[in-house]
């Protein structure tokens, strides 16, 4: 069994739901609105327990009611929260999910004390990271943090995978040269190559730049066409099972957790892998909210059983 630490955000979803986007100066009705777990470290690391790993979470909430909510979604998915602080310096983060008649999503967010998670808290839990097989973690807190993870997994012979989410350009080299995964979606990949995705060959140069840059293994994910990976001189791509989206957040979240559940830690499994993350994320889209649809290790066998 995989042993997986995710080090990164956790967010309550605020979701609303219309038809379409107010016009400046307009007013329209909700059609729906709901509140849910999430952040995309929280979503990873529920992704991960739920589709069989074991899982521990390094974070930071607030001393608040949300923070409370935020601890109980983990733990009742397996998460370990030994390495989640509470911390009265600011509010748990948010995030205000719009979901227009499309159900492409988008997100506005409070980073709170997802912004306060310094690279001492990480040493706190060194212990953990060095006996993980993966330690995972994106951009929704500091970048400090997750380079001292990095290392620290690093000195330990572990293995790191980097989810560039939310985009951004500011991606220090140092931090590339310790992460031997990353998981781009297309705009990711945009940001941090210049590389416009549109096929196959653009995906190959985007994750041959990347390579580059210091990562041996790529994996760009493009929605609900699939995934494309990248292993030294190997590369493929793998088809997105085709579904109904009702709500796509999370859905990337789930693909790297479910992944991470899976994957060898030499990746030679890599192509399988993304299958697999490939069938979690197509359960995920298919219900409503970011970790009420991330699906159990039980649900996506069954799901790769009858189709
Ligand atoms: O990746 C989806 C997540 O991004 C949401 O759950 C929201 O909290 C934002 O962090
Ligand atoms: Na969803």
């Amino acid at each position: 069994m995989n042993k997986v630490t995710v080090l990164g955000s956790l967010n309550v979803d605020s979701i609303l739901r219309f038809k379409r986007f107010p016009k400046p100066g307009e007013t329209l009705p909700l059609t729906g609105k709901s509140v849910a777990g999430g952040g995309k470290g929280a979503n990873q690391a529920i992704a991960a327990a739920r589709a069989g790993a074991q899982t521990t979470f390094i974070g930071k909430v607030g001393q608040d009611q949300e923070g409370t909510f935020m601890v109980q979604q983990l733990t009742e998915s397996g998460v370990d929260d030994r390495f989640v602080q509470h911390s009265d310096a600011a509010a748990t983060g948010s995030a205000f999910i719009l979901l227009d008649a499309s159900s492409e999503n988008r997100i506005l967010i409070d980073g709170g004390t997802n912004q306060l998670v310094t690279a001492e808290d990480v040493e706190q839990a060194q212990s953990v990271i060095a006996d993980s097989t993966f330690l995972i973690a994106q951009f929704e807190t500091p970048i400090a943090a997750t380079q001292r993870g990095f290392e620290l997994a690093r000195a330990a012979k572990q293995k790191t995978i980097l989810n560039p989410a939310p985009a951004t350009d500011a991606v220090p080299a140092e931090l590339l040269a310790v992460t031997d995964l990353i998981v781009p979606n297309e705009t990711e990949t945009e940001t941090l190559t210049g590389v416009h995705i549109t096929d196959e060959a653009s995906m190959v140069a985007g994750a041959q730049k990347l390579q580059a840059l210091g990562v041996a293994n790529v994996i760009i994910t493009v929605g609900s066409k699939g995934a494309f990976w990248m292993r030294g001189g190997e590369h493929g791509f793998v088809p997105a099972f085709k579904v109904d989206a009702v709500d796509t957040t999370a859905a990337g979240d789930t693909f790297i957790g479910a992944l991470s559940s899976v994957l060898q830690p030499d990746f030679s499994n890599l192509a399988e892998a993304v299958r697999f993350a490939n069938r979690a994320s197509s359960l995920a889209v298919q219900k409503l909210g970011a970790q009420p649809s991330i699906p159990t290790q039980a649900e996506i066998v069954a799901a790769d059983q009858t189709k």
